[in-house]
């Protein structure tokens, strides 16, 4: 199918008409040239696929519910989550549609986020990896990906209207890598644009994101569909790069579009291109071909396994003091259970990436079939929240049953009402009286495990100190509960590591002081300085650091080498070193690579991840891990002139077991520095710039070179006081100062000759 050929034979009643969706989750057809639909639906952790015959229910068809987005990324298994990918691109196809809406990956800016569940990591390395293997593995089966939600939909407050107030470097190292990564890595066929404001203007009438960096500066060459209506202006959308409004409306609606092309304020060939790259996306779902192959859905029990590896893998054990775990026979006899929400987990959370299981694994269920006979299992609901309400039920049974048992296994957690889209999370502690509750059992039994249901941290102080063990277990998905039990009980050892930091108080984190905004904007306040990136140059102790997992094994790193000789022909550096397990069970550890810039001309974070591997190790084994870096790791965005910047000098390399357990570091020089477009393309090296207007007046003045630049623009200032007493000024800032004698082109202009000194 040539699709230039076919938007050619297009009048402009029918192009105008593509322009908007047909209803919820279908385009329209065009039946005079046999244009068929194509077929959207709903993920990102399963395929909640609603009939066409009735969209007015809320419930999909019955689907393999994974775990949720917060969860996968706990996984830190690229491998792993391309299979989650390759198993919801069969579910989607098996069900008939094109395109998976997910995944989703907006930064975890807030602990509060409505949609954190949903979303993938505080850490654009991360969340851009997990994306990446998504993708692929979706898009290895012939149905389409649609990452969203681009950009800046970081909370739910106001979130149809808010402005996210962001600066360039915040926006381009924090916010849009795991786009860029996503785009140039994976090629996802549509990107979805999202409710809010950015800086003002409305995500889908955006001209700089979604023309001049997704289309122009990233070459991103499928389609831009609009979140479900947040077109606020057709032809400012249509002109500003949307090609695709949803969900679908009455033909009429394009009428504005129709007089925009006829008035000449929208040209034919924007329009031409943006069905073109719809009819490519079509023809890659196959939509043109004679025969389109449907396939049957045979294979949900593999599906299923792969919910549960992701699920096991999700896990992350918090604590585990004494070796309260795994469960043994030897130590305890009798078991309590409590929580009812050891009976009804909450598999995922609210809104429309919710899916109906085919089934739900309980953990008490499975707690009984572990226990096999061997031990007495009781149970407990103790607390029920329904509607905000919490009701504590039998408290008098809670305490009887606490200290008759041998270990309290204690499930808490937020229902799916608590973290949903449309709403941000009230607060960061339990609900109700779940603390009280929890403190409880912990003052009547000092073998006391909690675990944690939940997308993103919870607020803890109250009772962590005097818990033995603690496991968040994530919104698991239908394999939860088995997946729980199995680490329980020790048949799967807990590998999984924080996605993001928790925070002791939620008054601690990064976005506390500028949420949830006001007078319909929200100030990225913290900047470039997001989740550990902040609680690092803070200093900040969190609860529980960026990165962070224990194991029922642990971990020796040693024999770090760094070969960084590749970087200077812009070419991978290697990182190599060794993990060893000591321990007496076989386990999988993610080692993780963070780069830190001692002295760089912006100020940077003080390390950032850049690598990653997960590796398996049998007790005792021993395994060489190599990880690469390139000159794009190391390099910071530099909004002055539009590039990105690998600065020469030195730089560390910190090997660890998560953000704050570093193992191993070495040290490292770059002796040039590196220019970057937005793609990555090097487009300058230069020998290291030593001066900046960025540079203390008296760093400059010391410099024989930036001396004589200084008098030939300023004249000889040697005796003027005022001079004297700038010394300790940037010149950018004495611009600021007195605009008047030192305006900011001449500023510009000084500038350009101190980089540009040998
Ligand atoms: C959500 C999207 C979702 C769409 C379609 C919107 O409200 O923000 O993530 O894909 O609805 O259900």
């Amino acid at each position: 199918m040539d699709a230039k050929e076919l938007v050619n034979k297009l009048n402009l009643h029918e192009k105008v008409s593509l322009f908007v969706g047909y209803d919820n989750w279908r385009t329209r057809k065009v039946e005079r040239l046999n244009i068929p639909s194509l077929r959207v639906t709903d993920g990102p952790h399963g395929t909640r696929f609603i009939p066409d015959e009735d969209q007015t229910v809320d419930e999909g068809l019955p689907a393999v519910c994974f775990p949720t987005a917060s969860a996968m990324a706990a996984t830190w298994n690229k491998q792993l989550i391309e299979q989650v990918g390759v198993a919801l691109g069969q579910e989607t196809k098996a069900k008939g549609a094109h395109i998976l809406l997910g995944p989703a990956v907006n930064i975890h800016r807030t602990s509060l986020g409505g949609r954190n569940f949903e979303y993938f990591s505080e850490d654009p390395f991360l969340t851009g990896r997990m994306a990446v293997a998504y993708i692929n593995g979706l898009q290895s089966q012939g149905v389409g990906a649609s990452i969203k939600h681009f950009a800046c939909n970081n909370s739910e407050y106001e979130r149809m209207s808010i402005s996210s107030e962001v600066a360039a470097r915040a926006l381009h190292e924090i916010y849009l890598p795991a786009f860029r990564a996503a785009v140039l890595e994976a090629k996802p066929w549509t990107v979805m644009c999202s409710y809010n404001k950015i800086n003002g203007t409305y995500a889908s009438e955006h001209r700089y994101l979604l023309m001049t960096i997704l289309k122009e500066a990233w070459d991103f060459d499928g389609f831009v569909v609009s979140d479900w209506g947040a077109v606020h202006d057709r032809v400012k959308a249509a002109l500003a790069g949307l090609d695709l409004e949803m969900p679908g409306r009455p033909d009429w609606f394009a009428q504005e579009l129709f007089e925009a092309v006829k008035k000449k304020v929208v040209a034919e060939k924007i329009l031409d291109d943006k069905i073109f790259r719809i009819f490519r996306v079509m023809d890659k779902a196959g939509l043109f071909d004679q025969q389109t192959t449907t396939s049957r859905e045979n294979n949900i029990a593999e599906r299923e396994t792969i919910a549960y590896h992701t699920a096991c893998e999700a896990m992350v054990l918090l604590k585990n003091e004494g070796n309260i775990l795994p469960i043994s026979a030897d130590k305890y006899r009798k078991i309590g259970v409590f929580g009812y929400l050891a009976e009804q987990p909450t598999i995922e959370g609210g809104g429309s990436s919710r899916v109906t299981p085919h089934r739900i694994t309980k953990p008490l269920d499975e707690i009984k079939r572990l226990a096999n006979g061997q031990y007495d299992v009781f149970y407990e609901p103790g607390i029920i929240l329904t509607d905000n309400i919490p009701v504590i039920q039998n408290l008098d049974r809670t305490i009887e049953l606490a200290e008759k048992v041998d270990i309290a296994l204690v499930f808490a957690g937020l229902p799916e009402f608590y973290e949903t889209e449309g709403a941000d999370r009230p607060m960061m502690h339990l609900p109700g009286e779940y603390d009280s509750w929890i403190n409880t059992i912990l003052s009547h039994n000092p073998h006391t495990v909690v675990v944690l249901q939940s997308g993103s941290p919870i607020e803890m102080t109250l009772w962590v100190d005097q818990a033995a063990g603690l496991i968040e277990a994530w919104y698991a998905g239908q394999e939860g509960g088995r997946a729980v039990a199995d680490i329980l009980f020790g048949q799967v050892n807990p590998s999984g590591k924080l996605p993001m930091t928790f925070p002791r108080r939620r008054i601690d984190h990064s976005d506390y002081p500028n949420y949830p905004g006001e007078n319909g904007s929200v100030l990225y306040g913290e900047g470039i300085f997001v989740g550990y990136r902040y609680y690092d140059v803070k200093g900040i102790e969190p609860l529980f650091p960026f990165g962070y997992g224990l194991s029922y094994s642990h971990f020796e790193y040693s024999s770090l080498v760094l070969d960084m000789s590749g970087l200077q022909e812009n070419k991978a550096g290697r990182v190599e070193f060794e993990i060893k397990n000591l321990g007496k069970y076989g386990g999988k550890e993610t080692a993780q690579v963070y780069v830190h810039d001692p002295q760089s001309r912006l100020i940077r974070p003080v390390k950032e991840l850049k690598g990653f591997e997960k590796v398996w190790l049998n007790p005792g084994e021993r395994k060489k891990v190599h990880i690469d870096l390139n000159l794009w790791d190391l390099a910071y965005y530099d909004p002055a002139e539009d590039v990105w910047v690998a600065e020469c000098g030195e730089y560390e390399i910190r090997i660890g077991s998560s953000s704050r357990d570093i193992h191993l570091s070495g040290r490292f020089i770059l002796p040039e520095t590196y220019l970057f477009n937005h793609k990555g393309k090097l487009i300058k090296t230069k020998k290291g710039f030593r001066l900046s207007a960025d540079n203390l007046l008296r760093e400059i003045l010391a410099d024989e070179g930036g001396r004589k630049i200084l008098t030939k623009y300023l004249g000889d200032r040697e005796k003027d006081p005022r001079f004297s007493l700038a010394q300790g000024f940037s010149l950018r800032q004495i611009s600021l100062y007195a605009p008047g004698e030192i305006p900011p082109e001449l500023v510009a202009k000084i500038d350009r000759e101190l980089r540009a000194l040998d």
